[in-house]
């Protein structure tokens, strides 16, 4: 889920296609059928949103960047997206199941996400959803703290990552049956071959390197792939170490 406006709805769908292209193997997961209210939270460009509706069933997509959901609307017109918090949603009408891809890992204040995903869904209604886990982009983000440090500056980046135990622990304590769970590895791919690592980090590290002068930008980055190049580089392209959590649980 973007959390600032720095995200570019087009260098997100153009550069980082995976995020969703990932999402679909989730989407089969959720099994949506068509008398089902369903809520996609950080549907970002809305690709997920389409393909969950393509079952038929009524289908909301939020997240809390105006520019994605601008192009979500202009792309899928006859589906329904708002602009909203996933801390603070609130919607008329209970879900038969709430869905999220690659999005629940922006939000350090998971407690509050799961108390509105509960109010939200119908008495047995289930989550489906993917996002970073334990230790995600651990090589990228110890480089980057190292590099910055280098440069006398600190990390702005604040991601959840929590493990299957602390989340399915957090979901039961709001009155969830936790189903399925699984946390593995899932190397992937970076799109623009040597470009790959720095637009991930101009993408989604950018509360980092903002602050940096160019030439201090210029030192992190070069800094950076120096040290990853043996483990993250293969074959003229960059492999980011993602490691994802995919849960699946119902309110009881
Ligand atoms: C992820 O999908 O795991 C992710 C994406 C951007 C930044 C950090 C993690």
């Amino acid at each position: 889920m973007p959390k600032t406006e720095a995200w570019n709805a087009n260098l997100y769908d153009s550069k980082h296609a995976f995020v969703f292209a990932f999402g679909q193997e989730l989407v089969d997961l959720l099994q949506p059928q068509s008398e089902e209210r369903v809520l996609d939270i950080g549907c970002g460009t809305g690709h997920l949103t389409a393909k969950i509706a393509e079952s038929g069933a009524s289908v909301i997509g939020i997240d809390s960047s105006p520019t994605m959901i601008a192009k979500a609307q202009v792309t899928y017109p006859a589906l329904t997206f708002e602009v909203a918090d996933a801390r603070h949603f609130a919607f008329t009408q209970p879900f038969n199941a709430v869905f999220s891809n690659a999005a629940l890992h922006w939000i350090q204040d998971a407690e509050t996400v799961v108390i509105q995903i509960v109010k939200s869904l119908k008495p047995g209604g289930r989550l489906v959803v993917e996002f970073g886990g334990k230790d995600n982009v651990g090589a990228i983000v110890s480089s980057l703290q190292k590099a910055l440090q280098q440069v006398g500056h600190t990390s702005q980046t604040a991601w959840y990552y929590p493990s299957i135990g602390e989340y399915a622990s957090l979901l039961e304590k709001h009155g969830f049956r936790v189903t399925q769970a699984w946390h593995f590895d899932r190397p992937t791919k970076l799109e623009d071959g040597e470009l790959g690592l720095r637009n991930w980090l101009a993408m989604f590290a950018s509360s980092s390197l903002d602050q940096l002068s160019p030439e201090e930008y210029e030192a992190v980055l070069n800094q950076i792939e120096t040290q990853l190049r043996p483990t993250l580089y293969r074959e003229g392209d960059w492999y980011a170490d993602y490691k994802r959590i995919r849960i699946v649980a119902s309110k009881a």
